[in-house]
């Protein structure tokens, strides 16, 4: 909290994104740079921490799009944002059983924190494995980008449009500056223009505008379209655009105050998958249908796969 209230003594406010980016991603201060938050001891949990199975359907997925692809001999397996290495090492011990296919694979791990990087190589010990920090960093394919909640962690802006004129949220300090509160300010002109190019202008409501996802989902499509692959990822969020806030803070598996403890809590934000298919056909890349995470699991053999797993128990 200090350090935010130390940048706003001097900067007076600052927009919600760089506020997000602080929380969570200052090298010091921030939430992922810092803790693990993952699990019942931690935050909150994800679906590669509830049950293996998750990964073991991806592990399937992922086997049948390289055979799509025409069993390529090279094959690059990108996880963006890998969490604790949970989701890697299932993938790992199903891809070991696959020969030809693990004779192909190489993986990189797509991770800003170093903390996490620790965590991650305690529980991932093998050779195909290499983390890197930055998206340029890929250099060869086909590639399969996987990413479970990795968008959905990305700093957003907000705007209103209020008597006509676009306002973006601000986070500044309260009078007696020991508290942050939001406050609104005439929104960027470059922001504006994308909100209108991008059509994402919801009259009388927030508008959520996810300038840092946009920045990653250009990278990957732009390796996509030089080296061939795809895309799949997995998060919160929604289809047809209503408008509205969905910025949240989860601390100890509860909803907290998103100004109240910046570097303590979690903040996310729901995923607008219309804008995605926008984003990823103005690339030129075919955007298959969305579809919830259910219908994706049981179309892949979810629920045949646990009951076998059952069975296996009773014995
Ligand atoms: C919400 S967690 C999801 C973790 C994991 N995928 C899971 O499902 O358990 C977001 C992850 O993305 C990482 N991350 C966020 N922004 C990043 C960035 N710009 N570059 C690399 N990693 C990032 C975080 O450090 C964290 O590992």
């Amino acid at each position: 909290m200090n350090k935010i209230i130390n940048i706003l003594k001097e900067e007076k406010s600052i927009p919600l994104d760089k506020f997000i980016n602080i929380a969570l991603y200052d090298r010091k201060f921030g939430y992922y740079m810092n803790s693990n938050p993952f699990g019942k001891q931690g935050d909150y949990i994800t679906s590669p921490l509830v049950s293996d199975l998750f990964g073991e359907m991806i592990a399937i997925w992922c086997i049948a799009f390289w055979e799509n692809l025409g069993k390529p001999k090279k094959f690059l397996l990108v996880e963006l944002g890998p969490g604790d290495g949970s989701l890697c090492k299932v993938l790992l011990n199903v891809f070991k059983n696959f020969k030809e296919f693990y004779n192909c694979l190489e993986i990189n791990l797509l991770e800003i924190s170093d903390v996490l990087i620790k965590i991650q190589k305690k529980n991932i010990k093998n050779k195909k494995v290499k983390w890197i920090k930055k998206i340029d960093k890929i250099k060869f394919g086909p590639i399969m980008f996987l990413g479970n909640e990795f968008f959905d962690s990305l700093a957003i802006k907000q705007v209103f449009k209020k008597n006509n004129v676009f306002l973006e949220k601000y986070i500044s300090l309260s009078k007696d500056r020991k508290k942050l509160e939001f406050l609104y300010k005439k929104a960027d002109k470059d922001v504006i223009k994308k909100i209108i190019q991008l059509n994402i202008n919801c009259k009388n409501s927030i508008i959520e505008y996810p300038n840092d996802a946009i920045l990653y989902l250009n990278a990957v499509a732009k390796n996509i379209k030089k080296y061939g692959g795809g895309l799949l990822a997995f998060d919160y969020g929604y289809t047809k655009i209503k408008g509205g806030d969905t910025l949240q803070s989860i601390k100890k598996h509860k909803f907290v105050d998103v100004l109240s403890e910046p570097g303590k809590s979690d903040i996310t934000s729901h995923i607008n998958f219309d804008l995605f298919v926008k984003i990823l056909k103005k690339n030129n890349l075919i955007a298959e249908r969305i579809v919830t995470q259910n219908e994706f699991l049981q179309k892949l053999g979810i629920i045949e796969r646990a009951n076998i797993l059952s069975k296996k128990n009773d014995l």
